[in-house]
């Protein structure tokens, strides 16, 4: 193996790329051609190095710049299973889960979540009895109505949980439509206006089967700026002061995750340590302005953890050219391992796995193999000419890829492998046909099979 620093993409593949002697991508000195030939293609492969590293940036960015006690949250969302909540809990990270389903990998994983919350803006009656009963350690309420009804089952269990509420702070975080949620029509927290996350909070804090503890928000991801966290944290500190002035002391804050991270070469987005400066010190700075003390900070990065530490692995297949309109070269994956551009026009860079250093001679559009015109992985990208069965990359895979996938005209769940120091170890087996049938019930429905004899 090298350790070629002009290996092109650097900046956003996993901290353990190289190459092997011909040029091959390495990751977590594992070849991609040898982990292709071994697993298969599509492949996920998570780099153990950068994992470590992300967790261990923003627990250490955030501990030096808040002394006053700092959680951070992995969003699980952005993906999980239970391998990963294991490695990710022995790097000292807790948990912020949004469903009954998220809470069973955790469970099943035998993580502590002692320190973990509890999200979700439609939390069924059965899965907040689930957080009480598996004892997680907050529950973010998210409408006024859940009030009542996370009261109601703490008094049944005879529970008393720790309480944040989600608050909608009016505040624009310049991200897709689609995941900005700090604004006043959003789904997600009870608004700032109108007092009504004021009033939430006093409710919250009269119940008495309730431990209110905080103020939680999520404006939205990827948010590249600093200014919307410093908007958020203000408006926070507004509703901390505007309760303590009546007696209701906050131990807890979040602002939440949406931190950014470079999906191609040009994004340029803040380290951990500028996210932890610009809230931590904005914070400090209103708890001094309105004699408040300092709350306890709890930080929820998903993406920013994951994304980076993930590639995708894909063989190319057929190639369609239109003359003077595009070229498309379609491999073995698509919007079923990877919605995102298909949903957010999100943009991947795409490399040629087992010859990064060779010149690009066209531009053509990545696409997946599925049955849908916008199943495009990347468009438009300056590659050598592919050639069927040879690899290609993309770089940044690790967040909300497989967390959304599908099995889109019945593709094959991708394995995923995770590596280190020349070995791989798979955390995720191929889904089988097997598998794919597996949860179909085929003794009922005889009754309604008309007979296929004739007449
Ligand atoms: C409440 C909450 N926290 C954290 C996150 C994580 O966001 P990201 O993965 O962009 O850091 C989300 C994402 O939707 C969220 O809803």
């Amino acid at each position: 193996m090298t350790t070629d620093q002009n290996l092109p993409l650097k900046k956003i593949l996993p901290l353990s790329s190289s190459t092997t002697i011909d040029g091959t991508l390495t990751i977590g000195d594992c070849s991609t051609r040898d982990l292709a030939d071994k697993f298969g293609t599509p492949l996920y492969i998570y780099d153990a190095k950068t994992l470590r590293s992300q967790a261990s940036e923003y627990i250490k960015a955030f501990n030096a710049k808040w002394p006053y006690g700092v959680e951070i949250h992995y969003a699980s969302k952005a993906w999980i299973n239970v391998p990963m909540a294991q490695f990710l809990a022995g790097e000292g990270l807790s948990f912020d889960v949004v469903s009954g389903g998220e809470m069973a990998v955790l469970r099943v994983a035998g993580v502590d979540v002692s320190h973990s919350a509890f999200h979700g803006n439609n939390k069924t009656a059965d899965e907040l009895r689930e957080a009480l009963e598996n004892k997680f350690g907050q529950i973010v309420i998210n409408s006024v109505d859940e009030i009542d009804l996370l009261d109601s089952i703490s008094a049944d269990l005879g529970i008393i949980p720790r309480v944040l509420l989600r608050i909608s702070p009016s505040v624009d975080a310049h991200t897709h439509a689609a995941t900005t949620t700090g604004l006043v029509d959003s789904k997600f927290g009870v608004a700032i206006e109108n007092n009504e996350a004021y009033n939430a909070c006093i409710k919250i804090n009269e119940a008495n089967h309730l431990d209110f503890r905080g103020i939680h928000m999520h404006l939205g991801s990827p948010i590249f700026g600093l200014e919307p966290y410093i908007a958020g944290v203000k408006v926070g500190a507004q509703l901390i002061k505007q309760l303590s002035d009546i007696g209701i002391l906050i131990s807890d804050f979040s602002p939440g995750g949406g931190f950014a991270v470079a999906y191609t070469d040009s994004d340029n987005p803040p380290a951990p340590s500028a996210y932890a400066s610009a809230i931590c010190e904005t914070l400090a700075e209103q708890a001094d302005l309105l004699s408040f003390p300092p709350p306890r900070l709890i930080i929820e990065p998903g993406r920013s953890l994951v994304a980076r530490a993930g590639v995708a692995l894909y063989s190319v297949g057929s190639r369609k050219e239109i003359p003077g309109i595009r070229t498309y070269v379609a491999v073995d994956g698509g919007m079923s391992d990877n919605i995102r551009p298909a949903i957010y026009g999100s943009k991947y860079e795409v490399m040629a796995a087992e010859r990064p250093f060779d010149p690009a001679q066209e531009t053509v559009t990545i696409a997946g193999k599925f049955c849908e015109s916008g199943d495009v992985l990347a468009r438009d990208v300056k590659l050598p000419i592919l050639k069927r069965d040879e690899l290609v990359a993309i770089p940044a895979a690790g967040a909300y890829q497989l967390a959304m996938e599908s099995n889109y005209n019945l593709a094959l769940k991708p394995a995923v492998i995770m590596v280190e120091d020349g070995k791989a170890y798979v955390i995720r087996r191929r889904e089988t046909y097997d598998d794919l049938t597996s949860l179909d019930v085929t003794n009922q429905i005889g009754p309604l099979i008309s007979s296929t004899e004739s007449p």
